[in-house]
């Protein structure tokens, strides 16, 4: 079969070389992309008089005829045809005969393929951050049930200080919120037009590049046509900030694993997010979690694949680039899907608040308040530190705990001691009077819930 590119060719390709090339297995994605993107081009060329009126309409119609077409899965693609852009056209060429060669005036596959990119990334960014937002909503709603739920927070992974549980949920809203501004403002650089940038050069047809980039709903067009066409910043920004979502995602993995482990007992997640063992008739596996830990390694994957296809690349179209689409197209169908099916895990698990609390109760994770509490008393605090540090000494040896000391042992430690001491030493106090800006106390979270409410 004739290349579309073949007049300068003598020889005889070979379909083993060509599949290598070819992108059609998986740049048929961008199928719906590339016919939006050759209705503005076309509309372009016929108010700009370089093609005729009627050109317009027929290219026009044969276009929306393929856009039919596609959407029913009446499309073929071949590999023979290389590419999406390639295949589009010889379809569109089936379709109203040689008039479709017009189509290409002023316009290389360079700037075709980048604006699909474009187009493509523009609207799955406005769909992960639907999803994005959706999880925020999520974790905020579990926050407002479990204001009073206390758990150990941990440092080292060592009880530390009691929390409440709606205050770790809220940290991650934190991060998810920072991810979705951070997409939100990505998408400065994504909603560009590299279309008419042509193959490097422009061109010397009279286009308007302004006209075509509004048809597409462009916010701007690139100012260098060399950059246009060889700019894959936004895809590497995207599949950035996608890495840093996941990373976020797999933390909050890891917290359901341990969590829902035999040792912790915090959190249970509902069957449809847990599979069991082939041999041990017990086992309630967290794989969902699991598995999105371990997607976020194929994310990170996908970053550096096209940070390093970029690297040595001079301006401005190489074939490198092809190497862009699989890591994206596997990203946004990743990171899509794991935000959801983690929205949905934590909609739906069930919070073991007994266990959490009970968790803070044999511990000594309100030594603090103790130092606290002397030092409010007038006691220095390093002299405080060094005091409940040998209490605790104390306390271990004998297998009790701070609450358990008698009043009248503590009296003969630091006769400030009272018996108001008991109270400050519940987790329930701990947490409820940690009211400095953004702490765990309750008034604290129920601050930050309305915040959040309100941003949302
Ligand atoms: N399939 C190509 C890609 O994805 C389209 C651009 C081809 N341009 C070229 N000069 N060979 O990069």
């Amino acid at each position: 079969m004739e290349k579309l590119w073949g007049g300068r060719f003598q020889g005889k390709s070979e379909a083993w070389i060509d599949a290598f090339g070819a992108s059609i297995s998986f740049d048929a994605k961008l199928a719906k992309q590339d016919i939006t993107g050759s209705l503005a081009h076309v509309a372009m060329l016929g108010k700009c008089g370089i093609i005729s009126e009627e050109e317009t309409t027929q290219i026009t119609s044969g276009l929306q005829a393929l856009a039919v077409k596609l959407a029913k899965g009446d499309l073929e693609f071949s590999i023979v045809n290389e590419d999406i852009h390639l295949n589009m056209e010889k379809l569109l060429h089936e379709e109203i005969g040689p008039v479709a060669g017009k189509l290409h005036t002023a316009r290389s596959r360079n700037d075709q393929v980048a604006t699909d990119m474009h187009l493509y990334l523009k609207e799955a960014v406005t769909e992960i951050m639907v999803s994005l937002s959706h999880l925020r909503t999520v974790l905020v709603s579990k926050a407002e049930q479990h204001v009073e739920t206390i758990m150990p927070g941990y440092t080292h992974l060592q009880h530390a200080q009691p929390i409440s549980f709606a205050h770790h949920l809220l940290a991650y809203y934190g991060m998810f919120s920072r991810d979705w501004e951070r997409l939100a403002e990505s998408m400065k650089r994504i909603d560009i037009s590299p279309l008419g940038c042509a193959a490097l050069a422009g061109t010397t047809f009279p286009i308007d590049r302004a006209y075509s980039a509004e048809l597409l709903g462009f916010d701007a067009i690139y100012d260098n046509s060399l950059d246009g066409v060889s700019d894959r910043d936004f895809i590497i920004e995207f599949l950035s900030n996608s890495a840093l979502l996941m990373t976020h995602l797999s933390r909050f993995c890891e917290e359901l694993i341990l969590w829902t482990s035999h040792e912790f007992q915090f959190v249970e997640l509902i069957d449809a997010f847990a599979t069991g063992s082939s041999i041990m008739p017990q086992k309630k596996n967290p794989d969902m979690a699991e598995l999105i830990r371990g997607k976020t390694g194929r994310i990170y994957g996908n970053l550096f694949g096209l940070l390093t296809v970029l690297k040595g690349l001079p301006l401005a179209y190489n074939k490198d680039l092809q190497e862009d689409k699989e890591g994206m197209f596997d990203t946004v169908h990743t990171v899509k899907t794991s935000l959801d099916i983690f929205a949905g895990m934590i909609e739906t698990m069930k919070v073991n608040e007994a266990m959490m609390e009970n968790a803070t109760q044999k511990d000594f994770s309100n030594a603090t308040e103790l130092a606290d509490y002397l030092a409010k008393k007038g006691v220095p605090f390093r002299e405080a530190h060094e005091i409940v540090g040998k209490l605790v000494l104390d306390c271990t040896q004998k297998g009790i705990y701070l609450q358990d000391v008698k009043l009248a042992d503590y009296q003969a430690i630091q006769p400030v001691i009272e018996d108001d001491i008991y109270d400050a030493l519940t987790s329930h106090t701990a947490v409820a009077k940690r009211n400095s800006y953004g702490g765990t106390g309750f008034e604290q979270i129920k601050a930050m819930i309305k915040k959040a409410k309100q941003s949302l």
